[in-house]
């Protein structure tokens, strides 16, 4: 049996081991950027539907070993395509490679598109057209130490895509970080919660649906693996309806949020109702003058990142000053910063890269509570 590669961004591969294994996945590996699991439609389904760190599911189709453009061409055109596309399907190919001579990934995934073409050119006329923005089937090359993977991406649009944003705001969080760092400072139904800077509310609807236990994927409409030959739609409806019972009411009063942005508040508010969370408490406020209803357990939160350093030490100051003020005795606050921000009384949890800039999550001590 083979395994599905289950992709993350790097950093995450052991959070989402161990959310894989508490979804009651077993022989889980972490690997560079995602972890391997076994091969079972129930994984694919489990993955895609419950993990709210997971980027993609993908399953294996071929794997042989790649000395060059001809061996790829070869090899590729050797496997019986009409078994996962037919002429009247569109299709894409992602490419990750890493070898001597085929020193270009989008060379190598015109190799392999060629291949595919020419099967079925020769074995029935015509041939699948691309579609690089909405392939109905989407393959992923992965070539490394002169191996080459294929896999299906059973995903399709990425799981971060939850569906439950309503506009653009600027400078929002995909919602699988908002959730991988909820997971990492151990949020919990039975913590108050609140993000002062909320924006679009991607922590707050984030920790909501970890709260009341919503599957990620309940607004999604379609995955990847709805293209499978073998798809049969009738299991997988019964397999998510008796998923979705496990689902808890909201507690609404314990989650607060806030942002100095009007019009984003709209937009939070509307995302809310989007994400079926009615009720939670959404304030239009600057940080320096709003006051939650209730002591706070959890605060996690992405401050703005201010271009001069003056601007964001005043912020962070206010922050600080917000926690003194609000946060319980023995609560816990996070905040995801540039990498290079140096802020008294916090220490370094995690680091990595945001939308390609590095960034490290703080976690903030209170010093009172510390003397
Ligand atoms: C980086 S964004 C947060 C994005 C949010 N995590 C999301 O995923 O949508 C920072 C937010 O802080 C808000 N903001 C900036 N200065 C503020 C202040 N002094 N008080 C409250 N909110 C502020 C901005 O309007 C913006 O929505």
């Amino acid at each position: 049996m083979k395994d599905l590669f289950v992709t993350c961004p790097h950093g995450f591969e052991a959070l989402l081991q161990k959310e894989l294994i508490s979804l009651g996945i077993s022989q889980v590996s972490p690997r560079f950027c995602g972890v391997l699991i076994p091969e079972s439609i129930e994984n694919v389904f489990t993955v895609n539907y419950e993990s709210r760190i997971a980027t993609r599911v993908l399953w294996p189709i071929a794997e042989f070993p790649c000395s060059g453009r001809d061996d790829l061409y070869k090899h590729c055109r050797s496997i019986s395509w009409d078994y996962f596309l037919h002429c009247n399907k569109t299709f894409a190919i992602d490419s990750n490679v890493q070898h001597p001579t085929l020193t270009n990934s989008l060379f190598a995934a015109m190799v392999v598109k060629d291949a595919i073409c020419d099967f079925f050119r020769d074995t029935t006329g015509s041939r699948p057209s691309i579609d690089k923005e909405h392939p109905e089937v989407q393959l992923n090359l992965f070539i490394q130490k002169g191996y080459a993977t294929l896999y299906l991406d059973t995903s399709g649009a990425p799981l971060h895509k939850r569906g439950w944003r309503t506009a653009h705001t600027e400078a929002s969080l995909h919602e699988s970080l908002a959730a991988a760092l909820l997971l990492h400072t151990g949020y919990s139904r039975e913590k108050t919660f609140c993000d002062p800077f909320c924006g679009s509310g991607t922590f707050l609807i984030e920790a909501a649906w970890i709260a009341t236990n919503t599957p990620p994927g309940i607004l999604r409409k379609k995955w990847g693996f709805f293209q499978f030959p073998d798809f049969d739609k009738k299991f997988w409806e019964q397999w998510k309806a008796e998923r979705n019972s496990k689902c808890l009411p909201l507690d609404k009063k314990m989650f607060f949020g806030s942002d100095k942005s009007r019009e984003t508040t709209e937009t939070c508010k509307k995302n809310l109702i989007k994400a079926g969370l009615l009720g939670i408490d959404i304030s239009y406020d600057e940080i320096a003058y709003y006051h939650p209803p209730q002591k706070i357990d959890l605060l996690v939160t992405n401050p703005p990142y201010g271009k001069r350093l003056e601007t964001s030490s005043t912020l962070f100051d206010q922050l600080q000053h917000f926690l003194t003020e609000n946060l319980q005795e023995n609560g816990s606050a996070y905040f995801l910063c540039p990498e290079d921000l140096v802020l008294e009384n916090t220490q370094t949890e995690l680091s990595f890269k945001n939308g390609g800039l590095p960034v490290k999550l703080l976690s903030f001590t209170d010093q009172e509570q510390v003397q």
